[in-house]
């Protein structure tokens, strides 16, 4: 198997390019998936308390034949357990679930501007890795001005920003941005939902020029963007086809050609942080 490449952040911290979702992955069969995933080669697995499953990923990793200090998993705050004394509960209870001694990567979900509390969830997550609880810390759904906001703040700046990202959504400026500060760029939804993605000439055309599949192709462009993405697959066959891409090399011109599928409206269900908030 090919190695996955490493994308590397401000403080040295390495991401592989691509790690495996894991929204609806749950109970027996999400440990099954997430453990298959591992024997296959994933070293990221993404998780989030409010997906109800941090205890189904921690299961995967013990149960898969690779040492736990090889995996990094991430992690996410939910909203509602910003405050101060929640968000300190909130992250040992997710450690807890994990069956891990520390989180490796624990991320803030979503900014949730209105309610005007992730200041303070931020610096939540800084004193639990000073604590030793939290390895790395990061954020998720943050525009610039959260992400200003939390470094001017607070003094520190997260190792990556978790965001929406796929061809019909590219978020170029936000890329450039992040790599400006060494802050990582994790696309979710990175398929978009391997719906009508998946069947745009573009991409076929890209995908058939390669012999890989669509999803494939998908997840070339975003490593040629030096995006990390975090397909969720639950069938051995997609975990290993996604994995397989991230050593596919596409040229300057495909990876425009699929860009330039993105459209301002792009959002797979409207989710602008500055106005969508989950709790
Ligand atoms: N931070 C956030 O707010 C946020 C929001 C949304 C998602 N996320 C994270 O991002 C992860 C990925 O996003 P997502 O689950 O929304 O969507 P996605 O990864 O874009 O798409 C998942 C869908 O793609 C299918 N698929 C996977 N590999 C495929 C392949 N090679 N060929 C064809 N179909 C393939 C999967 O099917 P099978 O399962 O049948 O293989 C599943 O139906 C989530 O699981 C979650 O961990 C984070």
């Amino acid at each position: 198997m090919t190695a996955t490449p490493l994308f590397t952040a401000h403080n040295d911290f390495r991401l592989p390019a691509v790690g495996l979702g894991t929204y609806r992955l749950n109970g027996d069969a999400g440990a099954r998936a997430v453990s298959a995933g591992i024997d296959l080669g994933y070293r990221l697995v993404d998780s989030a308390f409010n997906y109800e499953n941090e205890g189904a990923v921690g299961a995967g990793v013990t149960a898969s034949g690779v040492d736990q200090s090889e995996i990094i998993v991430a992690t996410k705050l939910p909203g509602r357990h910003h405050a101060a004394d929640k968000a300190r509960v909130s992250i040992e209870e997710s450690r807890f679930r994990l069956g891990a001694d520390a989180t490796d990567l624990h991320l803030i979900h979503w900014p949730n501007p209105s309610v005007d509390l992730y200041v303070e969830a931020w610096q939540a997550l800084i004193d639990a890795q000073a604590r030793g609880t939290v390895r790395q810390i990061g954020v998720s759904n943050f525009l610039p001005e959260h992400l200003e906001r939390i470094e001017r703040e607070t003094g520190q700046r997260p190792v990556v920003n978790q965001i929406e990202v796929h061809p019909y959504f590219p978020q170029s400026e936000a890329i450039a941005l992040h790599a400006e500060r060494g802050i990582l760029t994790v696309a979710w939804s990175p398929l978009g939902r391997a719906k009508e993605l998946l069947r745009e000439p573009v991409i076929v055309e890209v995908a058939e020029a390669h012999q890989i599949s669509p999803a494939q192709a998908v997840i070339a462009w975003h490593v040629a963007r030096g995006t990390v993405s975090i397909p969720k697959a639950s069938s051995v066959e997609h975990q290993r086809a996604n994995l397989e891409a991230a050593s596919v090399v596409l040229d300057a011109a495909e990876v425009e050609a699929i860009t330039g599928l993105g459209k301002p409206d792009g959002r797979l269900f409207g989710a602008d942080p500055a106005t969508h908030e989950e709790m």
